[in-house]
């Protein structure tokens, strides 16, 4: 067994052999970075987002780009939320005497659904000399949000408020998502997903600051409440899961929490219909159960603070296990929300059952990939493609008789590292194939890694240290914003037939591959809590039934970045579980957290080619900005495609034979989205 010590004289040893190469390639490095300085054109027909910055920008819950850059404003540090926060507010009658036009703001409608798009218009009004009386980059439109019940007027300004931005913002937003110059309204294409029941914009007067530094502002105008029908009872963000045995398909949900407005025993009962397809008299009904979580169930900050860009709730999450599955059968289902005044039901879906487990099993398919994020937003468009994508192939399958059966996505889902919205819009963007084929996720570092607040049973992972795994040669930093697993474990439940651990290690058969899942973000040294249930895993495969092994993890163990400490924990990950893959004669490594994609040689043991090993696939380009540094030089890296959006597609053809597929993503009119852009069979006797 290695101690952590030896791990550190280990990496201590190839860091050096590294920086030697490093060092000749830096002058490389500098010219890259010297020509990635480009400013963007905003709003004219050759505006693109930059989508090759290696930055995690979290959007706003509104979207709000920067006036003059065009990129999305960070959540988090939001500079006008800062204002507002430290704010004094008055009515307006103190810059009524300045006025002599006071501007107006008005919406388009006052009813709308979930989701459904919106637009704000506003008037610039007239000072006394008869210039704009509203001050583009200083006065503000915020948005607040509230109960039927509740008067939205008597909310604190300071506090309250769901999102903000300046006139010149809004104006760029708008401009952004209609395409449309200098437009004096706000579009939002699809309004968030809030569980409030009504919403209002107010427009605000940024005043001088007092005297020592306080921001002040007026209030000029409001919309009259805007109504979001079943906003609480609408099942949204539906996911369906492979359950723990092949017969049972586990759908969950999210809506409202309804309970203030119904009695606390009629707070809402999820509730599914099921039939075979085509035979809706016998439908098969099933109810679920329902949870959710709270900023203080969160490890630390951002995610453990509720504000704007920070925590908001996620509502009510709920779980319903359709069971006795006949084989390989296609089912009808709908989800809904029993509540005290009827059912709201979601609309209608279908979904093939899981064929049963055997080493002859027919041709299948499924999709694989890592490191999405959500662009409704965020780092230019790639996620936004790769999802449509993975929704045509899963609607539209080329081969009609050899569907998609899964979508597999290992880890950095949807990078809401503490701002809670992005999960909705994440859940809501892949919703198209996730409510037709299981998704079956890992977790990632952007999902985990807290330094802070882990004790008390916080974790879910079950480790009891405040800062989870952290050795002292792994970049484990706060990559998850505080959230430490919190949310998706809660929107996630994985197959536990195998003394799992919830979505950060399981295990499942699937017609002939067992795929084992772990957590490059907790321990994996030989002897530690995981690494012991992985090696019990491996054994207990029967290689008759699933004569496929693959394992899934975030991080990759053979991938060979100019990028310093990510090189670190995967030279450990190599030293702790290369010589486990050998001897359970593991086929398949899939991986993703480098942001592009590499595929090693075959047999890949001990940093070396047809050495007894499994072959190692990154595919860590589903959307995240890329990451484009050079590799190393190394014997092993067969294939490497960098700064393109891609995924990959798997058939299992047979018991001996997989076909893997890299598949460039682009937007619909890319005429080079969806070919094939790298290829191998992987071919085992067995
Ligand atoms: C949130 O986490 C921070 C640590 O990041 C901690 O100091 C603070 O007390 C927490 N806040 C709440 C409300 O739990
Ligand atoms: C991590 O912590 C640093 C230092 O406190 C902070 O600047 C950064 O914003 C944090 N990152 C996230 C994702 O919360
Ligand atoms: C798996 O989860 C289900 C539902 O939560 C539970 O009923 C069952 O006991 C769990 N099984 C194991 C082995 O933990
Ligand atoms: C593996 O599965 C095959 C086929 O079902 C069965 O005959 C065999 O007994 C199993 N082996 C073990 C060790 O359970
Ligand atoms: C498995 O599939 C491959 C690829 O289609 C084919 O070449 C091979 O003959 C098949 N093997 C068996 C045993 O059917
Ligand atoms: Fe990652």
């Amino acid at each position: 067994m290695m101690g952590r010590r030896n791990y550190e004289a280990l990496v201590d040893r190839e860091d050096q052999q590294l920086q030697k190469q490093l060092l000749r390639k830096s002058w490389w490095i500098m010219a890259v970075v010297a020509m990635a300085g480009g400013v963007a054109i905003f709003c004219s027909s050759s505006h693109s987002p930059n989508s090759h910055q290696h930055q995690h920008t979290i959007p706003t819950l509104l979207s709000v780009v920067h006036h003059e850059t065009g990129d999305y404003l960070v959540a988090l540090n939001n500079p006008v939320y800062e204002r507002l926060k430290k704010a004094k507010f008055h009515d307006t009658l103190l810059v009524a005497n300045n006025a002599k036009e006071i501007p107006s703001l008005h919406v388009n409608r006052y009813q709308i659904g979930v989701r459904d798009p919106l637009t704000l218009h506003w008037t610039l009004g007239q000072n006394i000399q008869g210039e704009p009386f509203l001050d583009e980059d200083k006065d503000l439109i915020t948005l607040h949000c509230g109960d039927k019940t509740m008067d939205l007027r008597a909310m604190d300004p300071s506090t309250d408020f769901l999102d903000a931005a300046t006139i010149a913002q809004a104006r760029s937003t708008s401009c952004r998502h209609s395409g449309e110059a200098h437009p004096q309204k706000w579009h939002i294409p699809s309004f968030p997903i809030l569980r409030h029941e009504i919403c209002q914009f107010a427009l605000y007067k940024a005043l001088p600051d007092t005297t020592d530094g306080q921001p002040q502002y007026a209030l000029l105008d409001r919309t009259d409440p805007i109504e979001i029908e079943s906003s609480r009872t609408l099942p949204t963000g539906i996911h369906l899961a492979l359950g723990s045995t092949p017969n049972e398909m586990v759908v969950q949900f999210t809506s409202g929490d309804v309970h203030p407005h119904f009695p606390r025993n009629q707070e809402g009962t999820p509730v599914a219909r099921y039939s075979k397809q085509g035979s809706k008299d016998d439908a098969q009904k099933a109810t679920g159960t329902s949870h959710t979580y709270s900023a203080k169930d969160m490890c630390e900050a951002p995610a453990n603070i509720t504000e704007a860009g920070k925590f908001q709730s996620p509502g009510m999450i709920h779980v319903i296990r359709l069971v006795d599955l006949e084989p390989n059968t296609a089912y009808e289902y709908k989800v809904g929300l029993s509540h005290g005044q009827g059912i709201t039901w979601s609309d209608s879906y279908s979904f093939l059952s899981p064929p049963l487990v055997t080493g002859d099993a027919a041709p299948h398919s499924y999709l694989v990939y890592g490191d999405q994020g959500c662009p409704a937003t965020g780092w230019g468009d790639g996620g936004k493609w790769v999802a449509a994508m993975t929704a045509r192939e899963v609607l539209n399958p080329k081969d009609k008789n050899q569907p998609i059966r899964s979508v597999h996505h290992f880890g950095d889902l949807s990078y809401a590292v503490g701002a809670a919205h992005i999960w909705d819009a994440w859940l809501n963007m892949i919703s198209p194939f996730t409510t037709k084929v299981p998704l079956m996720v890992a977790v990632g570092n952007h999902e985990y890694d807290h330094l802070s607040g882990g004790g008390n049973g916080k974790d879910p992972s079950g480790v009891k240290n405040e800062d989870g795994y952290r050795p002292t040669w792994g970049n484990f930093v706060n990559d998850s914003g505080g959230e430490c697993g919190v949310p998706t474990s809660n929107y996630f439940t994985m197959p536990n037939s195998t003394k799992s651990n919830g979505v950060f290690w399981y295990s499942y058969d699937f017609a002939n591959v067992h795929t084992t899942v772990i957590s490059s973000e907790h321990d994996l040294a030989p002897g530690s809590v995981q690494y012991q249930w992985l090696e019990a895993d491996l054994r207990s495969v029967n290689r008759t039934l699933t004569p496929w092994l693959i394992v899934e993890s975030h991080r990759p163990l053979y991938e060979s970045q100019i990028n310093w400490e990510n090189n670190d924990v995967g030279i450990v990950l190599r030293l702790e579980l290369d010589d486990l893959l050998v001897d359970y004669k593991v086929d398949v490594v899939l991986t993703g957290h480098y942001h592009a994609y590499l595929r090693t040689c075959d047999g890949l043991h001990n940093a070396k080619c047809h050495n007894g090993g499994p072959i190692h696939l990154t595919i860590g380009s589903a959307g995240a900005a890329f990451l484009d540094t050079d590799l190393y030089s190394n014997s092993w890296t067969d294939k490497f495609i960098k700064n393109e959006f891609g995924y990959g597609r798997i058939t299992v053809a047979n018991a001996t034979a997989l076909h893997f597929e890299f598949v460039k993503a682009g937007d619909s009119d890319d005429k080079t989205a969806g070919e094939v852009h790298d290829e191998v069979w992987i071919v085992r006797e067995r």
